[in-house]
């Protein structure tokens, strides 16, 4: 059996930890010794009105189970203030989990401004403005744990959530690059793909399923992943009914569109070759993008050296 994993002097702050995923977080954490900013601006799903109650429940639960917890009420667009409440109770920041969101959904040709900024800034921006105001103290300290809460609605799609699913995609490319500048000061960032029962899915997934798809279940993911011990950093893992598994984006082997380096490219040479370039059975996933800029030179050594068919080569199949 593995030993218990704790978070002893560790502090974490949970966004949006009033309700749903993100209440099951910071009672787990708590749980296993860390000090818990237990932020929530009590709104709607759409992200109107705001109260302290649902905040002020989960610190009294931790509490009352003698755990340590504090709440703030702040909008994670006023980050910095989420932030300086951890610095002011608990004397330092371990952990940013951004969780907090809402949904204004909406078929495409309906979707107004509105619809689309609000909920760019509370999933986007909000994970921007309280991790930014968390690296330094991550920078310093030379650790940092960080989350962000992305779906498959990004990945995907899905019908209505052209906003959602924007954000969501968004706040993955934010941590492929937290990922890239945190690695050598030991501050990791991943990114949650959960499904979940809320009241954000209460209307959207089948009754049957809703009810295996318990928080609960996905919050021991979150904990491990931001655990001292974990060493995995910028990777998407989904999880959902007590189940995970981690995401990879892959991109076919393509084909050459020209037969040497002084040829153009036409349409019609594109168009030729679409079969190679969409099959995606000998498709491989990039670690980084000095890999992906690598596959250059190799590509460029075949049409020096002739060494392909441009009639009929997948030039990867051959150097692979
Ligand atoms: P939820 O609605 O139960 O919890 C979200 C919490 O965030 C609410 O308590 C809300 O008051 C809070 N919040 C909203 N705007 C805020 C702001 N500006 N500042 C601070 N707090 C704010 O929803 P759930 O399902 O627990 O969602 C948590 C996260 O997981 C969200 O980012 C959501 O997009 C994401 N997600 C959930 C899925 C699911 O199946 N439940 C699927 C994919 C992603």
């Amino acid at each position: 059996k593995q030993p218990e994993l704790r978070f002893v002097d560790r502090v974490v702050i949970v966004t949006g930890a009033g309700a749903g995923l993100g209440r099951a977080y910071a009672l787990l954490f708590a749980s296993r010794g860390a000090s818990v900013v237990v932020n929530d601006l009590g709104g709607s799903r759409h992200g109107d009105g705001s109260s302290s109650k649902i905040a002020d429940a989960v610190v009294n639960e931790i509490r009352k189970n003698g755990g340590k917890a504090v709440a703030n009420y702040n909008s994670v667009l006023d980050g910095a203030k989420i932030v300086k409440t951890a610095i002011d109770a608990f004397g330092r920041i371990d952990v940013i989990v951004n969780n907090a969101g809402i949904l204004r959904d909406k078929s495409f040709s309906k979707m107004s401004e509105i619809d689309w900024d609000l909920v760019q800034n509370v999933h986007v921006k909000g994970a921007f403005k309280i991790t930014q105001a968390a690296w330094p103290y991550f920078i310093k300290q030379r650790y940092g744990r960080i989350i962000v809460t992305a779906s498959n609605s990004g990945l995907y799609g899905n019908f209505g959530q052209a906003n959602y699913s924007a954000a969501k995609m968004g706040l993955i490319g934010l941590a492929n690059t937290l990922a890239i500048e945190g690695q050598s000061k030991n501050i990791h960032t991943n990114i949650i793909i959960p499904t979940a029962a809320s009241r954000l899915t209460e209307d959207v997934l089948p009754p049957e399923i809703f009810e295996q798809l318990k928080p609960e279940l996905i919050a021991p993911v979150v904990v491990w992943l931001c655990h001292e011990k974990c060493m995995e950093n910028g990777s998407i893992i989904e999880s959902a009914l007590g189940w995970a598994g981690k995401c990879h984006v892959i991109r076919s082997s393509g084909s050459v569109l020209r037969p040497d380096l002084s040829s153009n490219v036409t349409p019609e040479d594109v168009e030729e070759r679409w079969s190679a370039i969409t099959d995606m059975s000998t498709a491989k996933h990039f670690d980084s993008i000095a890999e992906v800029t690598g596959e250059f030179l190799v590509t460029i050594d075949a049409m020096k050296s002739g060494n392909f068919d441009p009639q009929n080569s997948v030039i990867a199949k051959r150097s692979y």
